[in-house]
């Protein structure tokens, strides 16, 4: 089978995928025009031309603005299922998926509106029809806190999500990295581990390793988001080996981010080889250009992955998933009786 061919149909999940990341122009043109708000931009062409990035500051700017569009619980549940339904095209068969709170309730949204429209379209999205075998996405939830905030902003919000525990299975850690280290957050990841919580964080994507070591070290984490910096240090590449630590990497946003100068210099490939447990996502895909297959796409492109690569970094969406341990065994069943 072709590479391409292969990426597209091979069931998969997605651990890295911010839900307001995946507001398309389109549907920010309609929610505006039904909340009665007049974008700046005169068409969808003109909006995508806005998205020219040099580095993470720069995007999450835009980033925010487009946010600031959601207001309605119909507003998260038409988010959340267009997203659920472009991931079924790509044969996405789970998906955890991140939001920010706090965008959201430092302009007045109150939390359990954003929390009820986006499990509402997590519930119908059980029942979507991916292909004549394969019918529903499962899901998780992963309630990310805003760096750049203080942490006591971040234990408001975790106040906020206790009352949604069954719904949220980990608390994460995104925003300006550089000079937010996860060290600033320490007690606020310590409350939501006691809470039982599973914790991840952004870390290494321009901040330095030292970042991803505290990750690792302070806030406990089960998954580092990016983790490209990694690289530079050996012991820390041992030991996230070691610890089995999966990284969810996301080359297109790396790349329009410019977090790699280069898409051959990426080091996945490497830390592949060396066995640690990556995998490939979208992060922003409305705004980096393209979903998890075309992220696949342009990563094997680039480093001439096999086939037998593409299987591997299936395979590792499944393992470093928070799903129970029996949906796991029968996603990577269907995996390998797919394969
Ligand atoms: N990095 C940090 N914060 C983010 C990102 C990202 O790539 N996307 C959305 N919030
Ligand atoms: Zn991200």
């Amino acid at each position: 089978m072709k590479t391409e061919e292969l990426i597209n149909t091979i069931p998969k999940a997605e651990l890295h995928l911010h839900i307001e990341g995946t507001f398309e122009p389109e549907l920010m043109f309609r929610i505006a025009g039904r909340n009665g708000i007049k974008l700046k931009y005169n068409s969808v062409d003109e909006l995508r031309k806005a998205y020219e990035f040099n580095n993470l500051q720069e995007f999450l700017d835009i980033y925010y603005t487009g946010a600031s569009l959601l207001t309605t619980e119909e507003d998260f549940y038409d988010l959340t299922m267009e997203y659920l339904k472009k991931a079924a095209t790509q044969n996405i068969v789970h998906t955890e998926i991140f939001f920010d709170p706090q965008t959201h309730t430092s302009r007045g949204v109150e939390f359990d509106t954003i929390i009820n429209g986006i499990t509402a379209a997590l519930k119908d999205g059980r029942g979507l029809k991916i292909s004549e075998a394969q019918t529903g996405i499962s899901s998780k939830l992963i309630m990310c806190f805003l760096r750049h905030l203080s942490e006591e902003d971040a234990f408001k919000t975790l106040h906020c999500a206790l009352k949604h525990k069954d719904k949220i299975i980990a608390v994460g850690l995104d925003s300006s990295e550089v000079g937010h280290p996860p060290a600033k957050f320490r007690n606020v990841f310590e409350a939501a581990l006691k809470e039982g919580f599973l914790t991840v964080a952004h870390a290494g994507e321009e901040g330095p390793a030292e970042y991803v070591w505290e990750a690792i070290d302070l806030l406990k984490v089960s998954r580092i988001d990016h983790g490209n910096r990694s690289i530079s240090n050996p012991d820390l590449i041992n030991e996230i080996i070691d610890r089995e630590i999966p990284l969810t990497m996301c080359p297109l946003s790396n790349q329009k981010l410019k977090v790699e100068k280069d898409l051959t210099q990426h080091p996945l490939k490497e830390m592949l080889n060396k066995g640690i447990i990556v995998t490939v996502n979208s992060d922003d895909p409305a705004y980096f250009g393209g979903y998890i297959n075309e992220n696949l796409t342009a990563i094997s492109d680039a480093l001439s992955l096999s086939n037998n690569d593409i299987y591997r970094l299936a395979r590792n969406s499944f393992t470093a998933s928070f799903l129970d341990f029996k949906s796991k065994q029968r996603m990577l069943q269907l995996l390998d009786e797919w394969v």
